[in-house]
């Protein structure tokens, strides 16, 4: 038997001992050995009522998970509760080249509907449980206060811990699916109250709304890691309403892409700043103020990879994360005033707003489904870097208000403003 320093209690002794088979041992062993590296010194049993997995897709040089997983589902070791996964990496209504499709189809994601039954039997929520903003309403997978999760999504855990007060560690890639499994993970990091507090003071000083996903890539590159408390965010967001959860949406996934942030505080706003105020705040923190010039400086900061900077793009991906549905509504609005004003019927350049199967589904229920659709705007389920993962896509001048998208692919970041005027009236920013 394996040498541990973790306190076990006696049901967790006993799967490690092999009372529910040799294969459901060696996943609590990994578990333990996993939370000793961080210097876990016990395990907790995790309470959401679902858990979310980041490995969505059917890669075929994924041959190693696939057995791991065939192991698993014969030894009778499915997940303790149902789970949603991320996006799908394929979707036909995204435009692709003839030689795209041949590459998706063919050499990339070939194990796609096979590792998508090896899900379904692992215990996957429903057919359509694939997205990344699992935690909207219309999802299901929305985590209460306190509830301890097994996700490694990074926007989602980011956006779990922050604006639903759930605890979460930034997990790898297998490790979520194995928590779920033994229904246990360790207990360190971002599951304490010392874990959550803040060591760094973050005051927002601009003279407008901050963009989320640059003001989420300035914090993210400072603090990496490390817990911010940020204040002076509540004067643009008011309180904690649907507008407000779509924006620490993607603030929060830019935070965690372009730094490591696995939790942040907004004054006022998230609910354990709202509790516990300042008391969050770690002794001496470091001090990062940003205003308008330090925007600018960020966004000028970054690098375009594309190999003709002046390239006309291709195609345009806003979602990602996946967009709300009142993200759907106001860019619905938004694009359609851009071209009333640019005379243009549609859209000049072939854009994407992605979002989960669930919100899409709510989303064609109301009118403003047909209207996107006569903008020329496709809607799809996808996730735009499965897409762009590649050095076919690699090669397309992309561009996206992103800043996960540009920090891992060749895509080119723009803000929301200067989005809409490249896709309504293609003028060049
Ligand atoms: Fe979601 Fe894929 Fe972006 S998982 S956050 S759409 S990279």
């Amino acid at each position: 038997m394996m040498a541990y320093k973790m306190k076990l209690t006696a049901s967790q002794e006993a799967v490690l001992n092999g009372s529910k088979g040799d294969v459901m041992a060696r996943v609590m062993e990994t578990m333990i050995r996993y939370g000793e590296l961080f210097g876990a010194e016990s395990m907790v049993p995790v309470t959401g009522k679902y858990n979310h997995l980041v490995t969505s897709f059917g890669l075929k040089a994924l041959g190693p998970v696939y057995d791991l997983m065939e192991k698993l589902i014969d030894a009778g070791c499915t997940s303790v509760q149902k789970f949603t996964a991320d996006p799908r990496p394929l979707d036909k209504n995204v435009p692709s080249s003839f030689i795209q499709k041949i590459v998706f189809d063919h050499f990339m994601y070939s194990k796609q509907e096979y590792y998508e039954s090896q899900l379904d039997k692992l215990g996957l929520l429903e057919k359509d449980a694939f997205t990344c903003t699992c935690y909207m309403d219309e999802v299901g997978n929305t985590p209460g206060p306190g509830d301890v999760l097994s996700w490694s999504e990074s926007s989602a855990v980011v956006y779990a811990n922050s604006v639903l007060g759930a605890r979460c560690n930034r997990n790898s890639g297998i490790i979520d699916l194995m928590g779920s499994i033994v229904g246990c993970v360790p207990y360190f990091g971002l599951l304490t109250d010392e874990g959550r507090k803040a060591t760094w003071l973050v005051e927002i000083k601009t003279t407008k709304k901050p963009e989320a996903q640059l003001l989420g890539s300035a914090i993210g590159m400072k603090v990496m890691e490390d817990v911010p408390y940020i204040t002076g965010l509540d004067k643009w967001l008011g309180t904690l309403d649907e507008d407000a959860r779509t924006y620490l949406k993607d603030f929060g996934a830019a935070t965690a892409s372009n730094g490591a942030v696995g939790l942040y505080h907004v004054e006022g706003i998230t609910p354990e700043a709202a509790e516990q105020k300042r008391a969050l705040l770690a002794e001496n923190p470091k001090v990062y103020v940003i205003d308008d010039a330090e925007l600018k400086r960020v966004y000028d900061s970054y690098p375009v990879i594309w190999k003709n900077k002046d390239a006309r793009p291709k195609l345009c991906f806003m979602g990602c994360p996946h967009m709300s549905m009142n993200q759907l509504i106001s860019w619905t609005e938004k694009v359609e005033k851009g071209l009333k004003e640019s005379g243009n019927e549609k859209v000049v350049i072939p854009t994407v707003f992605t979002a989960a199967p669930a919100v899409l589904k709510k989303f064609k229920e109301t009118s403003y489904a047909m209207r996107l659709e006569k903008t020329g705007v496709i809607v799809s389920y996808i996730c735009p870097l499965m897409y762009m993962n590649n050095p076919l896509s690699a090669s397309m001048p992309v561009i996206t208000s992103s800043n996960k998208l540009r920090t891992y692919t060749s895509a080119r970041y723009y803000t929301d403003d200067e989005i809409l005027e490249q896709i309504t009236r293609g003028g060049k920013i």
